[in-house]
Formats: C-alpha cells, structure tokens, sequence
C-alpha cells in the first residue's frame, strides 16, 4: 500500500497539460476547454476520492516526527531551544494538527465557496458542461480532502493519546483575509470577484504548502501520505482553476479586471504567510517560557514572514493574461 500511495501521475497530468488550451471566443457557444474536458473525463480513475483508502494505522510510526522542526519559524530560537523533548514532541504534533487545520478551514471556507461560484457561472461566463462538471468535481474533491487531514489530525490525536484541539487554534491568514476582503467589498459582485482570485491564489499555490510536508523521510509516514495523495488532486485542480481564470478574465470589464487582480494580490500575502497567531496559540497552551518572546522575534523577521515560497504558478498565469505588471503584488 505504501508504494501506491507514494507513486507519482505527474506524467499523465503532463499529458494532459499538452492538450490544446482555449478554443477561439465565439459569444454564442457554451465556453469549452481541451484541458479542463480532458481533465473532467479521467477523473473517474485518476480521483483520491475514488480510490481505496490507505489504513494510516498501518502507516503510522510513534518514532517519527509529526512535523517538520525545521518549518517552525523559530526553531532555532534560544529560549525555544531549552524547550525539553516531550513538549517540543508536542509542539511538532500541534502544528501538524494547525497544518490540517488551516488545509481545512481553506477548502471549506475560501476554495469550494469560489468553485461554487464558478459552478453557478456566477460571472456569466457561459461556461459548458464540461467546466461545470470539472468544478463540481473539484468541489467533490476538497471535501474528501477535508476528510482525509480531519482523520490524520484524529489519528495523531488517538495515536499519541494527546488532546489537542484544533478549536484552540485561530483561522489561518488566508481564511482571515478573505473575510477582510469580501466584507470589504462594494458589491456582491466585488465580493464575488475577491472570492475568485482567493481561490485561485489557493488552487494555483496549495502544491507547494503541500510540498513543504513530502520529502522528508524521517517525517510520520501517515502524514506525508496524507499530502502526498492530496498533492496529487491539486496538481489538477491548479490546471483546472488556472484555465478558469483565464476564461472568465478575459470576459471582465476593466473594473472587473483591476478588482480580481488586486484579489490575487492580496490572496497571495495572505497564502504565503507564516501564521504567528497559531504558534502562539500552541506555544501557550504547551505554558512554553517565553512564549511571546519567541514568536515576535520570528514576527519581525524578515526573513521567516513567508512560510510558502513558490508563487511561479500564479505568476505563470498572470504572464500567460499578460497582466503580471499590473498586480500590485511585488513578485519574488
Ligand atoms: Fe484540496
Ligand atoms: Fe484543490
């Protein structure tokens, strides 16, 4: 089992990135795309949600780290550094439990309230069976998703007789800032928008929070297979959500436009962001001395402000609609 779920179908997903791209606007057809019906066609066989699941009891390893102590932003810190064993093994299990936590809440409260509106073609793009059914699928798929890091986060706790709730923890930036930019919307429609560019931003750049969690080896296998068969899903979906955005983009006025670009700017502060508000949360309910200390310092350095550093897809997409100069994001 371990072997399957560890595999790779990147080369498919290749295969299918090949595939010609927009077909030429014609305002009277239902909007189709190569990709995106390719993509629909084999989710059938290709699905994590249509797939038997792995038994993580099977997988799970008391021995191996919850996650990894080198993404703690202040793992190097001094006063963290006197911080004994069994509390620091707790530490790294709360933020693999924080990690779920905010895969979660973006799934359920930023990316399937996007797809959603691209499955009611709320911006009356016109879009064909197809994309429709793509995006259901998509939608389909995080909630499996949120099951999946739901149970490893259940698992982590039964497994190591711990309890920490994720009810402890604030929502991550992403969620938080999404609210902020949809209350602070003129319109339904602004709020509309905003939610489109939070989602794409989400769908375009999850692989590579995924990411941070794949390669190590002396990681809980539980946990890397966990991301490893969601990873799989979200190569799709970025395609899926890039081609979207295309779509409807180039179907927006100027207004319109200059509302979902700064949408992708904002959504992509807020996704690569490290979340000091959660590591406070856990360094308290752990009573680690020092607390405040240890995570302002890593707050207000410059250098550990970014958890997720891989933007390229979005800024890929920006390039592709030829607007990367006119997001007021500054590209790094
Ligand atoms: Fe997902
Ligand atoms: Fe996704």
């Amino acid at each position: 089992m371990t072997d399957n779920v560890f595999g790779d179908e990147a080369a498919e997903h290749e295969r299918l990135l090949r595939l010609p791209s927009l077909p030429p606007f014609d305002p009277s057809d239902r909007v189709e795309s190569a990709v995106i019906g390719a993509l629909a066609g084999s989710w059938p066989r290709r699905a994590v949600v249509k797939r038997p699941e792995p038994d993580l009891d099977d997988l799970f390893d008391p021995a191996k780290a919850d996650y990894p102590q080198t993404l703690i932003p202040f793992h190097d810190h001094d006063l963290f550094a006197k911080v004994d064993e069994p509390t620091r093994d707790r530490v790294l299990a709360w933020a693999w439990i924080g990690y779920n936590k905010n895969v979660m809440d973006v799934e359920q409260y930023v990316v399937n309230p996007g797809f959603r509106l691209l499955s009611q073609d709320a911006f009356g793009t016109g879009l064909g069976d197809p994309l429709t059914i793509a995006t259901m699928q998509a939608m389909v798929d995080e909630q499996y998703h949120t099951l999946m890091h739901l149970n490893a986060s259940a698992l982590t706790r039964r497994r190591r007789g711990w309890d920490l709730p994720e009810s402890r923890l604030p929502y991550g930036p992403t969620v938080r800032h999404h609210r902020a930019a949809v209350d602070a919307a003129d319109s339904p429609r602004g709020a509309a928008l905003v939610s489109l560019a939070f989602t794409t931003v989400a769908e375009t750049s999850i692989s590579s929070y995924l990411g941070l969690m794949t390669d190590d080896e002396d990681l809980q296998p539980v946990n890397r297979a966990t991301v490893v068969l969601h990873r799989r899903d979200e190569y799709c979906h970025s395609s899926i959500a890039g081609e979207l955005l295309k779509i409807v983009f180039e179907r927006l006025g100027g207004d319109d436009r200059r509302i979902l670009l700064a949408g992708l700017a904002d959504g992509l502060e807020a996704f690569r962001s490290n979340d000091f508000a959660t590591w406070s949360a856990v360094l308290e309910h752990e009573n680690v001395r020092g607390a405040d200390r240890i995570v302002a310092a890593a707050a207000h350095d410059a250098g550990r402000q970014r958890l997720v550093q891989d933007c390229s897809a979005i800024r890929r997409l920006c390039d592709d609609l030829g607007v990367s100069d006119d997001v007021p994001y500054e590209w790094s």
